[in-house]
């Protein structure tokens, strides 16, 4: 994080912690609608234009170790076989065989020297290029350079692979803003991918990811977890832009020792001042948020499965020293810390189920958001953006109105 960023985080947290109401010319926001949450009609165009639209996070290059390693990823709703190549090349295809469309790859993970199709044993490269046809001289003109595996767009950012179903997306590196340059100094191409487990949220997706993008409720339901670590007064939100967003809330400064938390776990990379006294946290657009820590970290992923089922998948992520033990299983000090990050992240889902209920009462109208909860508003402001305002019924929509709000891109980051 340079500079200039760092200090002007550090002047809005000073700002934060002294202002008695929102800053001058911060505008109403109007109310989320309800309907957002609960219509099928709008989960479906979520379905139709959002995600096949988004880059989205699909797995650490960790998990494809070496050349044939294979993984398949469906998260996204649709099956996409991730494998790295011989030239050491990471790759997305659809897992749909071009032959009657069967599975290529069954087995969620694994290695292999070629792709073979277990229904006729069509046989695909790692590249993706059909290889073998069996009886091949029973096809007539079957032109077997046009029928490899269909490739989509991916991309990684330090050890984090994203992919995006849209052919004519901006890259990845455009798409994610200045947040790359923000965690440099935390070189997080050389962590390590520790482990990772999912729950299950019965829960609209964006009422799910919204419990992570404030601190508002600090002192409600973690008043003896992280508001004792925490100051919410303090946050200071950042509106990046493409719908990503930042939080850094000030870790209380008695809990810091020389200006670090202290920790059992060594920090790596060359951390600034941010991370340190701060719990940063981001969302990347639209549903991975990060709580970083500088000793190791998850990404929290927000996928749905309904309309009113979410899956949360938990990935960690430790420094270059992390090593399992020998029989691959976490380390009993990783252990403790896994039981301690699930112990508030219950806190935080255990009201979800209770709140989609609620949404579904017809008594829900729509969600008046304030100051604080404005990486909200942000958040559905992209969605619309993605989507296209047009596609969108009138009374669905969200009102633009945190353009102004948004941070400047700074030179270089273009
Ligand atoms: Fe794959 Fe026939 S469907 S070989």
């Amino acid at each position: 994080m340079d500079q200039a960023t760092t200090e002007r985080i550090k002047r809005e947290i000073e700002f934060e912690f002294g202002r008695t109401e929102p800053p001058e010319g911060f505008p109403s926001l109007p109310d989320i609608p309800a309907q957002r949450y609960i219509d099928p009609g709008f989960f479906d165009l979520e379905r139709r234009l959002l995600w096949p639209r988004a880059w989205l996070f699909a797995a650490h290059v960790g998990q494809l170790p070496e050349p044939g390693s294979f993984l398949l990823w469906e998260a996204s709703g649709v099956p996409v076989l991730l494998v790295r190549g011989e030239d050491e090349r990471i790759r997305a295809f659809f897992n749909t065989c071009r032959h009657r469309g069967a599975p290529v790859v069954r087995e969620p993970c694994g290695r292999a020297r070629r792709l073979r199709c277990h229904y006729h044993s069509w046989v695909y490269d790692l590249d993706g290029s059909l290889h073998a046809v069996p009886d091949e001289r029973d096809f007539v003109a079957l032109e077997k350079a046009q029928r490899g595996l269909i490739e989509l767009r991916c991309e990684t950012w330090g050890g984090w692979i994203f992919v995006n179903r849209d052919a004519e997306a901006p890259a990845l590196a455009t798409a994610i803003g200045p947040v790359p340059a923000e965690l440099e100094d935390l070189e997080v191409d050389k962590l390590r991918f520790v482990t990772s487990y999912s729950l299950h949220l019965e829960c609209n997706w964006k009422a799910s990811v919204e419990a992570f993008l404030e601190v508002y409720h600090l002192k409600h339901i973690h008043a003896d977890t992280v508001d004792k670590f925490l100051d919410h007064r303090g946050a200071a939100m950042g509106l990046l832009p493409g719908g990503h967003s930042r939080m850094a809330t000030p870790v209380r400064p008695e809990i810091l020792v020389d200006g670090n938390v202290p920790s059992p776990f060594s920090s790596f990379g060359r951390p600034g001042e941010i991370p340190r006294i701060t719990n940063l946290a981001y969302n990347l657009f639209p549903n991975l948020v990060t709580p970083l820590d500088i000793t190791g970290f998850p990404f929290l992923l927000f996928w749905p499965l309904d309309i009113r089922t979410t899956r949360l998948d938990v990935l960690w992520f430790g420094g270059p020293d992390y090593e399992p033990e020998e029989d691959g299983s976490l380390p009993v000090l990783w252990q403790k810390r896994k039981a301690a990050f699930d112990l508030v992240l219950d806190e935080d889902t255990e009201n979800l189920a209770a709140i989609q209920k609620s949404l579904e009462s017809g008594g829900f109208r729509g969600i008046p958001l304030n100051y604080q909860e404005r990486r909200l508003y942000h958040l559905h402001e992209q969605i619309d953006r993605t989507m296209g305002i047009d596609d969108i019924p009138a009374t669905m929509r969200v009102q633009p109105r945190l353009v102004d709000w948004v941070e400047p891109v700074a030179e270089g980051d273009a």
